[in-house]
Protein backbone atom coordinates (compact mmCIF):
# COMPACT_ATOMS: atom_id res chain seq x y z
CA UNK A 1 0.00 0.00 0.00
CA UNK A 2 1.18 3.62 -0.50
CA UNK A 3 2.72 5.61 2.08
CA UNK A 4 1.84 9.31 3.10
CA UNK A 5 4.83 10.76 4.69
CA UNK A 6 4.65 13.34 7.14
CA UNK A 7 7.30 15.89 7.75
CA UNK A 8 5.99 16.85 11.60
CA UNK A 9 5.79 12.86 11.91
CA UNK A 10 9.82 12.56 11.09
CA UNK A 11 10.41 15.48 12.93
CA UNK A 12 9.11 14.40 15.79
CA UNK A 13 11.01 11.30 15.53
CA UNK A 14 14.34 12.63 14.81
CA UNK A 15 13.73 14.76 18.18
CA UNK A 16 12.91 11.20 19.96
CA UNK A 17 8.99 11.19 20.30
CA UNK A 18 8.07 8.58 17.71
CA UNK A 19 5.12 6.47 18.24
CA UNK A 20 4.28 4.32 21.00
CA UNK A 21 4.96 1.17 19.44
CA UNK A 22 8.95 2.75 18.40
CA UNK A 23 8.94 3.73 21.94
CA UNK A 24 7.65 0.88 23.64
CA UNK A 25 10.40 -1.43 21.54
CA UNK A 26 13.12 1.09 22.58
CA UNK A 27 12.26 1.08 26.62
CA UNK A 28 11.61 -2.64 26.44
CA UNK A 29 14.66 -3.40 28.60
CA UNK A 30 14.45 -0.37 30.62
CA UNK A 31 12.53 -1.69 33.54
CA UNK A 32 14.57 -3.38 36.22
CA UNK A 33 12.21 -7.15 36.10
CA UNK A 34 12.51 -6.87 39.88
CA UNK A 35 10.15 -3.93 39.82
CA UNK A 36 7.68 -5.76 37.62
CA UNK A 37 5.06 -7.73 39.64
CA UNK A 38 5.33 -11.77 39.20
CA UNK A 39 1.54 -11.48 37.50
CA UNK A 40 2.32 -9.24 34.96
CA UNK A 41 5.66 -10.96 33.99
CA UNK A 42 3.70 -14.03 32.32
CA UNK A 43 4.92 -14.25 28.32
CA UNK A 44 2.01 -16.10 27.41
CA UNK A 45 -1.52 -14.71 26.61
CA UNK A 46 -3.10 -14.31 30.17
CA UNK A 47 -6.90 -15.19 30.23
CA UNK A 48 -8.50 -12.43 29.60
CA UNK A 49 -6.74 -12.26 26.09
CA UNK A 50 -8.02 -15.29 24.47
CA UNK A 51 -11.57 -14.45 25.71
CA UNK A 52 -11.13 -11.10 23.88
CA UNK A 53 -10.08 -12.62 20.89
CA UNK A 54 -13.30 -15.17 21.12
CA UNK A 55 -15.18 -11.68 21.07
CA UNK A 56 -13.62 -9.92 18.45
CA UNK A 57 -15.61 -10.17 15.45
CA UNK A 58 -18.62 -9.63 17.41
CA UNK A 59 -17.13 -6.43 19.09
CA UNK A 60 -15.49 -5.16 16.07
CA UNK A 61 -18.41 -5.50 13.65
CA UNK A 62 -20.06 -1.99 13.82
CA UNK A 63 -16.37 -0.52 13.18
CA UNK A 64 -15.34 -2.27 10.35
CA UNK A 65 -18.50 -1.38 8.45
CA UNK A 66 -17.75 2.48 9.93
CA UNK A 67 -14.77 2.74 7.96
CA UNK A 68 -14.34 6.60 8.88
CA UNK A 69 -13.85 8.23 11.92
CA UNK A 70 -13.53 12.01 13.44
CA UNK A 71 -10.51 12.34 15.99
CA UNK A 72 -10.41 15.09 17.69
CA UNK A 73 -7.19 16.58 19.80
CA UNK A 74 -8.36 19.43 22.48
CA UNK A 75 -6.17 20.13 25.11
CA UNK A 76 -4.52 23.09 27.33
CA UNK A 77 -2.29 23.01 24.43
CA UNK A 78 -5.13 24.62 22.52
CA UNK A 79 -4.74 27.61 24.07
CA UNK A 80 -0.99 28.24 22.92
CA UNK A 81 -2.14 27.14 19.42
CA UNK A 82 1.15 25.53 18.63
CA UNK A 83 0.85 21.73 17.67
CA UNK A 84 0.22 19.72 21.13
CA UNK A 85 3.93 18.83 21.55
CA UNK A 86 4.24 22.76 22.27
CA UNK A 87 5.43 22.17 26.18
CA UNK A 88 8.63 19.92 25.79
CA UNK A 89 9.08 20.85 21.83
CA UNK A 90 9.51 24.57 23.45
CA UNK A 91 10.41 23.58 26.83
CA UNK A 92 7.72 24.99 28.80
CA UNK A 93 8.01 24.72 32.70
CA UNK A 94 5.24 23.17 34.42
CA UNK A 95 4.23 25.98 36.84
CA UNK A 96 3.95 28.38 33.71
CA UNK A 97 2.15 25.49 31.36
CA UNK A 98 0.03 25.01 34.69
CA UNK A 99 -1.55 28.92 34.33
CA UNK A 100 -3.03 27.95 30.98
CA UNK A 101 -5.20 25.64 32.79
CA UNK A 102 -7.04 28.81 34.40
CA UNK A 103 -7.62 30.47 30.85
CA UNK A 104 -8.87 27.11 29.09
CA UNK A 105 -12.72 28.46 28.72
CA UNK A 106 -14.47 26.46 26.05
CA UNK A 107 -17.97 27.33 24.99
CA UNK A 108 -20.86 25.39 26.35
CA UNK A 109 -20.92 22.55 24.02
CA UNK A 110 -18.60 22.60 22.22
CA UNK A 111 -18.40 19.29 21.32
CA UNK A 112 -22.26 19.40 19.37
CA UNK A 113 -20.57 21.62 16.68
CA UNK A 114 -18.21 18.32 16.10
CA UNK A 115 -20.75 15.70 16.21
CA UNK A 116 -22.69 17.39 13.81
CA UNK A 117 -19.92 17.97 11.75
CA UNK A 118 -18.92 14.40 12.12
CA UNK A 119 -21.97 13.40 11.17
CA UNK A 120 -22.17 15.46 8.04
CA UNK A 121 -19.01 14.33 7.22
CA UNK A 122 -20.10 10.86 6.96
CA UNK A 123 -17.92 10.04 10.06
CA UNK A 124 -19.42 7.21 11.90
CA UNK A 125 -17.72 7.63 15.36
CA UNK A 126 -15.55 10.04 17.30
CA UNK A 127 -12.49 9.84 19.77
CA UNK A 128 -11.81 12.42 21.58
CA UNK A 129 -8.10 13.34 23.96
CA UNK A 130 -9.60 12.31 27.67
CA UNK A 131 -5.84 13.58 28.84
CA UNK A 132 -3.30 14.28 26.28
CA UNK A 133 0.76 14.14 27.06
CA UNK A 134 0.19 17.14 29.03
CA UNK A 135 -1.78 15.37 32.06
CA UNK A 136 -4.68 17.64 32.04
CA UNK A 137 -7.95 15.57 32.64
CA UNK A 138 -11.06 16.17 30.52
CA UNK A 139 -13.39 14.80 32.87
CA UNK A 140 -14.23 15.31 36.88
CA UNK A 141 -11.68 13.00 38.84
CA UNK A 142 -11.49 12.82 42.17
CA UNK A 143 -7.56 11.47 41.80
CA UNK A 144 -6.27 14.73 40.60
CA UNK A 145 -7.07 19.13 40.61
CA UNK A 146 -5.87 18.91 37.36
CA UNK A 147 -8.71 18.33 35.32
CA UNK A 148 -11.74 20.49 33.52
CA UNK A 149 -14.03 20.76 36.18
CA UNK A 150 -11.93 21.99 38.75
CA UNK A 151 -10.10 24.44 36.72
CA UNK A 152 -11.00 27.35 33.81
CA UNK A 153 -13.65 25.26 32.02
CA UNK A 154 -15.57 24.63 35.35
CA UNK A 155 -17.43 21.76 33.92
CA UNK A 156 -16.76 18.17 32.56
CA UNK A 157 -15.59 17.86 29.19
CA UNK A 158 -15.92 14.42 28.85
CA UNK A 159 -19.37 14.19 29.40
CA UNK A 160 -20.04 17.26 26.96
CA UNK A 161 -18.23 15.08 24.44
CA UNK A 162 -20.28 11.81 24.92
CA UNK A 163 -23.64 13.56 25.24
CA UNK A 164 -23.21 15.43 21.65
CA UNK A 165 -21.58 12.04 20.22
CA UNK A 166 -24.64 10.14 21.24
CA UNK A 167 -26.71 12.58 20.13
CA UNK A 168 -26.11 12.48 16.59
CA UNK A 169 -25.88 8.47 16.45
CA UNK A 170 -22.19 8.26 16.34
CA UNK A 171 -19.84 5.66 18.27
CA UNK A 172 -18.09 7.59 21.09
CA UNK A 173 -14.20 6.99 21.81
CA UNK A 174 -11.59 7.68 24.10
CA UNK A 175 -7.78 8.81 23.54
CA UNK A 176 -5.99 8.62 26.49
CA UNK A 177 -2.04 9.12 26.43
CA UNK A 178 -0.45 6.70 29.87
CA UNK A 179 2.90 9.09 28.78
CA UNK A 180 2.09 12.29 31.71
CA UNK A 181 4.46 15.28 31.42
CA UNK A 182 2.14 16.77 34.65
CA UNK A 183 2.28 13.60 36.99
CA UNK A 184 5.24 13.81 39.73
CA UNK A 185 6.02 10.10 39.13
CA UNK A 186 5.32 10.35 35.42
CA UNK A 187 9.15 9.65 34.55
CA UNK A 188 10.51 8.57 37.60
CA UNK A 189 8.64 5.41 37.38
CA UNK A 190 10.97 4.23 35.27
CA UNK A 191 13.41 3.39 37.60
CA UNK A 192 11.52 3.84 41.27
CA UNK A 193 9.03 0.97 41.96
CA UNK A 194 7.58 2.84 44.65
CA UNK A 195 7.06 5.73 42.05
CA UNK A 196 5.72 2.93 40.02
CA UNK A 197 3.05 1.49 41.68
CA UNK A 198 1.63 5.10 42.60
CA UNK A 199 1.47 6.26 38.95
CA UNK A 200 0.10 2.76 37.49
CA UNK A 201 -2.35 3.21 40.51
CA UNK A 202 -3.17 6.40 38.98
CA UNK A 203 -3.52 5.51 35.78
CA UNK A 204 -5.96 2.52 36.59
CA UNK A 205 -7.86 4.40 38.36
CA UNK A 206 -8.10 7.57 35.96
CA UNK A 207 -9.25 4.30 32.88
CA UNK A 208 -11.67 3.02 35.98
CA UNK A 209 -13.39 6.23 36.34
CA UNK A 210 -13.33 7.09 32.29
CA UNK A 211 -14.85 3.39 31.67
CA UNK A 212 -17.52 3.68 34.35
CA UNK A 213 -19.19 7.08 34.92
CA UNK A 214 -20.16 7.83 31.28
CA UNK A 215 -22.04 4.82 29.66
CA UNK A 216 -21.12 2.51 26.95
CA UNK A 217 -17.85 3.39 25.09
CA UNK A 218 -17.12 2.04 22.18
CA UNK A 219 -12.89 2.46 21.43
CA UNK A 220 -10.47 2.88 23.79
CA UNK A 221 -7.53 4.56 22.16
CA UNK A 222 -4.42 4.48 23.96
CA UNK A 223 -0.81 6.48 23.32
CA UNK A 224 2.54 6.65 24.23
CA UNK A 225 3.63 4.21 26.57
CA UNK A 226 6.92 6.07 27.57
CA UNK A 227 8.28 5.05 29.81
CA UNK A 228 7.02 1.58 30.78
CA UNK A 229 6.90 -1.86 29.30
CA UNK A 230 3.57 -3.27 28.83
CA UNK A 231 4.46 -5.57 32.12
CA UNK A 232 5.52 -1.95 33.97
CA UNK A 233 1.79 -0.57 33.23
CA UNK A 234 0.43 -3.83 34.28
CA UNK A 235 -1.17 -3.25 30.58
CA UNK A 236 -3.07 -7.26 30.85
CA UNK A 237 -4.78 -6.31 34.12
CA UNK A 238 -5.21 -2.59 32.34
CA UNK A 239 -7.44 -4.63 29.76
CA UNK A 240 -8.83 -7.09 31.90
CA UNK A 241 -10.26 -3.73 33.89
CA UNK A 242 -11.42 -2.11 30.91
CA UNK A 243 -13.07 -5.37 29.59
CA UNK A 244 -15.11 -5.81 32.45
CA UNK A 245 -16.43 -2.14 32.77
CA UNK A 246 -16.99 -2.63 29.07
CA UNK A 247 -17.89 -5.88 27.90
CA UNK A 248 -18.40 -4.26 24.16
CA UNK A 249 -15.54 -2.12 23.82
CA UNK A 250 -12.71 -2.48 21.20
CA UNK A 251 -9.10 -0.97 22.26
CA UNK A 252 -5.84 -0.23 20.14
CA UNK A 253 -2.30 -1.78 20.91
CA UNK A 254 -0.67 1.26 22.46
CA UNK A 255 -0.11 -0.11 25.59
CA UNK A 256 2.35 -2.74 24.62
CA UNK A 257 -0.34 -5.20 24.42
CA UNK A 258 -1.74 -5.91 20.23
CA UNK A 259 -5.43 -4.95 21.59
CA UNK A 260 -8.06 -5.35 19.06
CA UNK A 261 -6.06 -3.29 15.94
CA UNK A 262 -3.41 -1.88 14.65
CA UNK A 263 -2.78 2.34 14.61
CA UNK A 264 0.03 3.35 11.82
CA UNK A 265 0.01 6.88 12.19
CA UNK A 266 -0.07 9.58 9.60
CA UNK A 267 0.64 6.86 6.74
CA UNK A 268 -1.38 4.12 5.13
CA UNK A 269 -0.75 0.91 5.47
CA UNK A 270 -2.35 -2.48 6.07
CA UNK A 271 -1.81 -5.16 8.63
CA UNK A 272 -1.25 -8.68 7.80
CA UNK A 273 -4.90 -10.17 6.72
CA UNK A 274 -6.98 -11.02 9.47
CA UNK A 275 -5.22 -8.31 11.49
CA UNK A 276 -8.19 -4.82 12.16
CA UNK A 277 -5.78 -1.79 11.27
CA UNK A 278 -6.86 2.09 11.22
CA UNK A 279 -4.70 4.85 9.95
CA UNK A 280 -4.70 8.30 11.77
CA UNK A 281 -4.11 10.86 10.21
CA UNK A 282 -4.53 14.93 10.62
CA UNK A 283 -5.86 16.98 8.46
CA UNK A 284 -2.98 19.58 8.65
CA UNK A 285 0.64 18.33 10.25
CA UNK A 286 -0.91 19.22 13.03
CA UNK A 287 -3.17 17.10 15.52
CA UNK A 288 -3.67 20.14 18.04
CA UNK A 289 -4.57 23.09 17.37
CA UNK A 290 -1.70 25.15 15.36
CA UNK A 291 -2.56 28.70 14.59
CA UNK A 292 -0.03 28.82 11.59
CA UNK A 293 0.04 25.31 10.06
CA UNK A 294 -1.65 25.93 6.62
CA UNK A 295 -0.90 22.64 4.90
CA UNK A 296 -4.59 21.87 4.97
CA UNK A 297 -5.05 18.45 2.69
CA UNK A 298 -7.90 19.03 -0.03
CA UNK A 299 -10.35 17.10 0.03
CA UNK A 300 -9.49 15.04 -3.09
CA UNK A 301 -6.49 13.66 -0.87
CA UNK A 302 -8.85 13.08 2.01
CA UNK A 303 -11.29 10.84 -0.75
CA UNK A 304 -8.49 9.11 -1.98
CA UNK A 305 -6.83 8.19 1.47
CA UNK A 306 -10.55 6.91 2.55
CA UNK A 307 -10.85 4.93 -0.55
CA UNK A 308 -7.09 3.60 0.03
CA UNK A 309 -8.21 2.40 3.74
CA UNK A 310 -10.61 1.12 2.65
CA UNK A 311 -9.44 -0.84 -0.08
CA UNK A 312 -7.11 -2.62 2.59
CA UNK A 313 -9.89 -3.75 4.59
CA UNK A 314 -8.81 -0.68 7.11
CA UNK A 315 -10.27 2.25 8.62
CA UNK A 316 -9.38 6.11 8.45
CA UNK A 317 -9.35 8.27 11.75
CA UNK A 318 -9.22 12.06 10.66
CA UNK A 319 -8.24 14.71 12.97
CA UNK A 320 -9.55 17.85 13.76
CA UNK A 321 -7.73 20.13 16.42
CA UNK A 322 -10.15 22.66 17.57
CA UNK A 323 -9.42 26.01 18.60
CA UNK A 324 -9.32 26.89 22.48
CA UNK A 325 -12.84 27.89 22.93
CA UNK A 326 -13.93 24.47 20.95
CA UNK A 327 -14.52 25.93 17.86
CA UNK A 328 -13.27 24.36 14.31
CA UNK A 329 -10.65 25.43 12.28
CA UNK A 330 -12.50 26.61 9.26
CA UNK A 331 -10.66 25.29 6.45
CA UNK A 332 -11.06 21.62 8.61
CA UNK A 333 -14.66 22.22 8.02
CA UNK A 334 -14.57 23.09 4.43
CA UNK A 335 -12.58 19.92 3.88
CA UNK A 336 -14.84 17.65 5.97
CA UNK A 337 -18.21 18.98 4.68
CA UNK A 338 -16.83 18.35 0.95
CA UNK A 339 -15.97 14.68 1.77
CA UNK A 340 -19.47 14.17 3.51
CA UNK A 341 -20.81 15.60 0.27
CA UNK A 342 -18.86 13.07 -1.32
CA UNK A 343 -19.71 10.04 0.24
CA UNK A 344 -23.95 11.25 0.36
CA UNK A 345 -23.27 9.71 -3.69
CA UNK A 346 -20.30 7.34 -3.05
CA UNK A 347 -20.63 5.80 0.43
CA UNK A 348 -21.69 2.35 -1.33
CA UNK A 349 -17.68 2.20 -2.31
CA UNK A 350 -16.89 2.99 0.68
CA UNK A 351 -19.00 1.55 3.66
CA UNK A 352 -19.65 -1.30 2.34
CA UNK A 353 -16.47 -2.95 1.15
CA UNK A 354 -13.99 -5.48 2.24
CA UNK A 355 -10.27 -5.91 1.75
CA UNK A 356 -8.96 -6.30 -1.72
CA UNK A 357 -5.83 -7.17 -3.13
CA UNK A 358 -6.69 -4.50 -6.39
CA UNK A 359 -3.85 -2.63 -7.83
CA UNK A 360 -4.69 1.26 -7.92
CA UNK A 361 -2.63 3.28 -9.94
CA UNK A 362 -2.28 7.42 -10.26
CA UNK A 363 -5.21 7.90 -12.02
CA UNK A 364 -7.70 5.79 -10.65
CA UNK A 365 -8.37 3.94 -7.22
CA UNK A 366 -10.28 0.83 -6.74
CA UNK A 367 -12.31 -0.37 -3.64
CA UNK A 368 -14.46 -4.00 -3.72
CA UNK A 369 -17.55 -5.43 -2.23
CA UNK A 370 -17.81 -9.08 -3.39
CA UNK A 371 -18.02 -9.87 -6.96
CA UNK A 372 -18.15 -5.99 -7.53
CA UNK A 373 -15.67 -3.62 -7.39
CA UNK A 374 -15.41 0.54 -7.59
CA UNK A 375 -13.03 2.56 -9.76
CA UNK A 376 -12.44 5.55 -8.07
CA UNK A 377 -11.35 8.28 -10.82
CA UNK A 378 -9.06 10.82 -9.48
CA UNK A 379 -8.48 12.37 -12.55
CA UNK A 380 -11.04 12.21 -15.33
CA UNK A 381 -9.43 11.15 -19.02
CA UNK A 382 -11.32 13.40 -20.97
CA UNK A 383 -9.95 14.05 -24.54
CA UNK A 384 -6.59 13.31 -25.41
CA UNK A 385 -4.56 14.21 -28.56
CA UNK A 386 -3.88 10.52 -29.05
CA UNK A 387 -7.63 9.50 -30.51
CA UNK A 388 -6.69 10.83 -33.18
CA UNK A 389 -4.00 7.88 -34.06
CA UNK A 390 -6.07 5.63 -32.52
CA UNK A 391 -9.63 4.09 -32.19
CA UNK A 392 -8.22 2.97 -28.63
CA UNK A 393 -9.04 6.21 -26.95
CA UNK A 394 -12.80 6.56 -29.36
CA UNK A 395 -15.36 7.58 -28.81
CA UNK A 396 -13.62 10.43 -26.03
CA UNK A 397 -13.40 9.62 -22.83
CA UNK A 398 -12.41 6.31 -22.74
CA UNK A 399 -11.48 4.81 -19.20
CA UNK A 400 -9.56 2.03 -19.71
CA UNK A 401 -7.65 -0.93 -17.04
CA UNK A 402 -5.19 -3.54 -18.28
CA UNK A 403 -5.38 -6.60 -16.13
CA UNK A 404 -9.06 -7.19 -14.88
CA UNK A 405 -9.42 -10.95 -14.30
CA UNK A 406 -12.96 -11.36 -14.69
CA UNK A 407 -15.55 -10.58 -16.84
CA UNK A 408 -17.47 -7.68 -16.13
CA UNK A 409 -21.49 -7.80 -16.73
CA UNK A 410 -22.63 -4.42 -15.98
CA UNK A 411 -21.57 -0.96 -15.07
CA UNK A 412 -22.80 1.88 -13.86
CA UNK A 413 -22.14 5.73 -13.07
CA UNK A 414 -23.19 6.27 -9.11
CA UNK A 415 -23.41 9.68 -9.41
CA UNK A 416 -26.20 9.38 -11.78
CA UNK A 417 -27.27 5.59 -11.93
CA UNK A 418 -26.63 5.85 -15.84
CA UNK A 419 -25.35 2.53 -17.40
CA UNK A 420 -21.68 2.55 -18.69
CA UNK A 421 -21.18 1.17 -22.31
CA UNK A 422 -17.78 -1.25 -22.17
CA UNK A 423 -15.77 -3.73 -24.12
CA UNK A 424 -13.39 -6.00 -22.65
CA UNK A 425 -10.78 -8.45 -24.55
CA UNK A 426 -7.78 -10.43 -22.06
CA UNK A 427 -5.92 -7.47 -21.97
CA UNK A 428 -8.16 -4.23 -21.50
CA UNK A 429 -11.28 -3.39 -20.23
CA UNK A 430 -12.98 -0.11 -21.85
CA UNK A 431 -15.24 2.02 -20.61
CA UNK A 432 -16.55 4.29 -23.37
CA UNK A 433 -19.00 7.28 -24.03
CA UNK A 434 -18.36 8.84 -20.71
CA UNK A 435 -19.20 12.48 -20.21
CA UNK A 436 -15.94 14.90 -21.39
CA UNK A 437 -16.37 16.58 -17.81
CA UNK A 438 -16.37 14.08 -14.72
CA UNK A 439 -19.40 14.05 -13.59
CA UNK A 440 -18.41 14.07 -9.69
CA UNK A 441 -15.67 15.38 -7.53
CA UNK A 442 -12.97 15.18 -5.82
CA UNK A 443 -13.41 11.43 -7.65
CA UNK A 444 -16.53 9.61 -9.68
CA UNK A 445 -17.14 6.53 -8.95
CA UNK A 446 -18.21 4.20 -11.29
CA UNK A 447 -19.69 0.50 -10.07
CA UNK A 448 -18.66 -2.42 -12.14
CA UNK A 449 -20.14 -6.15 -11.23
CA UNK A 450 -18.22 -8.82 -12.55
CA UNK A 451 -18.82 -12.81 -12.95
CA UNK A 452 -16.28 -13.31 -9.96
CA UNK A 453 -13.85 -11.93 -7.22
CA UNK A 454 -12.41 -8.40 -9.25
CA UNK A 455 -8.65 -8.74 -9.65
CA UNK A 456 -6.90 -6.18 -11.10
CA UNK A 457 -3.05 -6.60 -12.26
CA UNK A 458 -1.54 -4.55 -14.58
CA UNK A 459 1.30 -6.40 -14.71
CA UNK A 460 0.46 -9.63 -15.76
CA UNK A 461 -0.36 -9.24 -19.23
CA UNK A 462 3.47 -8.25 -20.14
CA UNK A 463 4.28 -11.20 -21.16
CA UNK A 464 1.70 -12.11 -22.66
CA UNK A 465 0.82 -9.81 -25.42
CA UNK A 466 1.21 -10.57 -28.61
CA UNK A 467 4.09 -8.54 -30.25
CA UNK A 468 4.83 -8.52 -33.61
CA UNK A 469 7.84 -7.20 -34.68
CA UNK A 470 10.32 -4.15 -34.37
CA UNK A 471 10.08 -0.77 -35.46
CA UNK A 472 6.78 0.90 -36.76
CA UNK A 473 6.12 0.95 -40.05
C1 LIG B 1 1.58 10.72 18.42
C2 LIG B 1 1.75 12.08 19.02
C3 LIG B 1 0.52 12.63 19.60
C4 LIG B 1 -0.76 12.27 18.92
C5 LIG B 1 -0.79 10.84 18.43
C6 LIG B 1 -1.97 10.50 17.58
O1 LIG B 1 1.72 9.72 19.35
O2 LIG B 1 2.72 12.08 20.01
O3 LIG B 1 0.63 13.96 19.81
O4 LIG B 1 -1.75 12.40 19.85
O5 LIG B 1 0.35 10.55 17.76
O6 LIG B 1 -1.84 9.25 17.05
Amino acid sequence: MEMNENSRRSFLKQIGAASALALTAANAEALPSSAIPPQAQQASPAPGQSSQAATRPARMAWWHQAKFGMFIHWGLYSVIGQHEWAKEVEGIPIPQYELLAKQFNPKPNAAREWARLAKRAGQKYMVMTTKHHEGFCHWDTTLTDYCAPKQGPGRDLVREFVDAARAEGLRVGFYYSLMDWHHPDGAICKTDEAARRRFVDYTHGLIRELMTNYGKIDVLWYDVSWPLTAAGWESERMNQMVFELQPDIIVNNRNGLEGDFATPEQRIQAADAGRAWETCMTLNDSWGFNRFDDAWKTPKTIVGNLATCARGGGNYLLNIGPEPDGSIPKESVTVLEAVGRWLETNGKAIYETERSSLEASVNANYTRRGNTFYIHQQFWPGHTPAAEATGFFKPEAVIAIGGLKPKALAARLLKTGQSIPFTQDEFTFRLTELPLEAPDQPATVIEVECDGEPIIDHEAMRALWPRYRVGVS
